[in-house]
């Protein structure tokens, strides 16, 4: 019987690489995980999504995969995979893995079959596509378009003298979805992870899974690499949403499980309700990544980090367009910062002066929206972006793409500047558990080099700490799964209240004869706030004030969450 129980859930992703190493290699583990089973379910949260942590060459940390049916020795083994899945049912919370559709990594036995000869039957299971020449002779790419992670989306493969596409790195090799023994290859391995017990998929990248077979040149203007960045050639295609009816059909809707794909920001409202309407067969709901970005990030090197603001009007105008278009027609999840983005806190809070009270204000909003909320590992803490100065101290592939490129036109500390911002690294960091040498994350050498905040911003202190953040984010999750604010919040209306205010995030949940008001500044200074009624009862303030009077004066980064 399906249930829907991801409704009423509140998700945390872990990034497994940096949550808790057992075995002092300093990467991450499963056995990590299920050490801090009691720390996730003391946080309340009932619903985890883990980035992959299948074998893997790690190119891209795990997205490129070389055997969808095993875990990666840097990870663990399988029966770790089924004692975490296990002893997290006990606890009542749910597994939910990361399902990587789109791509493998290069020495995946597929590809490398693939790849070995112009007629092999696993030829068509990628992308190939013969070289053009140019006007002198020279041997281009077949088209012009771009990948994500820099340069052109075509590699070339000396072997059998053609191109395969890989929209991400050089070694994640696209596969064909036109390929039907492709595609019942992937609804096999999605069904063995089922009915292994998993509850779900968060599914990678899946607004890429069909192409522009034309294969031909994008109009679009040129970047600075000679490709054009035009994601509408691998994005939102015709074709894809056919592939997920039958995925439909074939694996999700035979079992209780959470589908939550994810579709960047290519899809817009009306796109996403064929990813994930009531009635379309496909997906149970979709992360888009249009609320993100909202404070200038890019092109900012010039500035100073306080000048750097966040352009609220922009953010909840965003927000509301997506709450108001896919109600009724929808599910909509919501989560400030995923494994690809900067840290909120340092994105939309603010790490230097306010602290503990931007990142509650950050978790009251995040908590107190309609749909279903994720937490990212760490932003019950507020951990914030790398203070890294040394270029090495980058990890990510495409830092590194980036990197190489980049410095022919900007000097190195712009670079660092624009990576200190922007780059995925600084999500990517080793979770901040207590004090001692390496945040507690690892007794061995760390794969990355944690923040060097770690000594002042860490689980062990928060945990002690009545007013923390990672308090502020327990007691806004009781808040939202328990007691009589549950049905409101989770299926409440949602209101803009000043929606013109460009400092405040006002709004009203509304559910029969139950009103919420949240109030939030996104401001490092006072504002004066006259709310539309005086409440009944606080529910939330992080400055633990006793009352509220109808014309207030909001500090710096004050949170309210008040009852009508
Ligand atoms: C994942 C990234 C990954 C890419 C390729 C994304 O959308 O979230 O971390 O690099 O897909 O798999």
């Amino acid at each position: 019987m399906k249930t829907q129980w991801w409704k009423n859930a509140v998700g945390y992703q872990i990034y497994p690489r940096s949550f808790k190493d057992t075995n002092a290699d300093g990467i991450g583990d499963l056995r990590g995980i299920i050490e801090k089973l009691d720390y996730i379910q003391d946080l309340g949260v009932d619903c985890v999504w883990i980035c992959p942590f299948y074998r893997s060459p790690m190119d891209d940390n795990g997205y490129d995969v070389s055997d969808f049916y095993d875990v990666d020795p840097l990870f663990g083994t399988l029966d770790d995979a089924k004692e975490l899945i296990a002893k997290a049912h006990q606890k009542g919370i749910r597994i939910i893995l990361d399902l990587v559709l789109n791509h493998t990594s290069d020495e995946h036995p597929w590809f490398m079959e693939s790849r070995s000869s112009l007629d092999n039957p696993k030829r068509d299971w990628y992308i190939w596509q013969k070289p053009r020449q140019d006007e002198k002779g020279k041997r281009i790419p077949p088209t012009n378009w771009a990948s994500f992670f820099e340069g052109s989306c075509w590699n070339y493969d000396e072997t059998s003298g053609e191109y395969y596409l890989k929209i991400f790195s050089d070694k994640m090799p696209d596969l064909n979805w036109a390929n039907p023994d492709l595609r019942k290859e992937m609804y096999a391995m999605s069904r063995w992870w089922l009915d292994l017990g998993v509850d779900g998929f968060r599914v990678d990248a899946v607004a890429h899974l069909s192409k522009d077979t034309s294969f031909t040149d994008s109009e679009m203007k040129l970047n600075h690499d000679g490709v054009a960045p035009d994601w509408s050639k691998f994005s939102n295609r015709p074709e894809l949403f056919e592939y997920l009816h039958e995925f439909h059909d074939e694996v999700l809707k035979h079992y209780d499980c959470l589908s939550v794909g994810e579709v960047g920001g290519g899809a817009n409202v009306k796109a996403a309700t064929r990813y994930a309407g009531y009635h379309a067969k496909a997906f149970n709901m979709v992360f888009n990544f249009d609320h993100c970005w909202k404070n200038g990030a890019f092109g900012s090197e010039d500035k100073t980090d306080d000048e750097l603001t966040v352009n609220v009007l922009d953010l909840k105008e965003t927000m509301d367009r997506w709450i108001q278009g896919m109600k009724g027609k929808g599910w909509i999840p919501h989560y400030w910062l995923n494994h690809d983005h900067p840290r909120v806190m340092s994105q939309y809070g603010n790490p230097r002066k306010f602290h503990r009270a931007s990142g509650c204000m950050l978790g009251t909003v995040l908590l107190t929206l309609p749909g279903t909320p994720f937490i990212y590992n760490g932003e019950e803490i507020g951990m914030t972006n790398v203070d890294y100065t040394d270029i090495n101290d980058f990890n990510d592939v495409w830092v590194k793409n980036y990197y190489e490129k980049a410095i022919k036109r900007q000097s190195p500390e712009q670079i660092l500047t624009h990576l200190r911002r922007t780059s995925r690294d600084n999500a990517r960091t080793p979770m901040q558990w207590d004090d001692s040498a390496s945040a507690g994350f690892t007794t061995g050498k760390p794969h990355q080099k944690p923040v060097g905040n770690y000594k002042e911003i860490n689980v062990k202190q928060q945990s002690e700490d009545p007013s923390s953040i990672l308090n502020a984010y327990k007691h806004l999750i009781r808040l939202r799964k328990h007691g009589h604010l549950h049905s409101v919040l989770v299926n409440g209306d949602f209101k803009l209240i000043s929606p013109k205010n460009k400092d405040l995030f006002v709004f009203e949940r509304k559910k029969d004869d139950v009103t919420v008001l949240v109030v939030a500044n996104f401001r490092a200074h006072e504002i004066r706030y006259k709310l539309p009624y005086l409440p009944k009862a606080i529910h939330y303030d992080n400055y633990g004030l006793a009352e509220i009077t109808k014309e207030i004066v909001l500090l710096p980064y004050q949170a309210l969450v008040l009852e009508k």
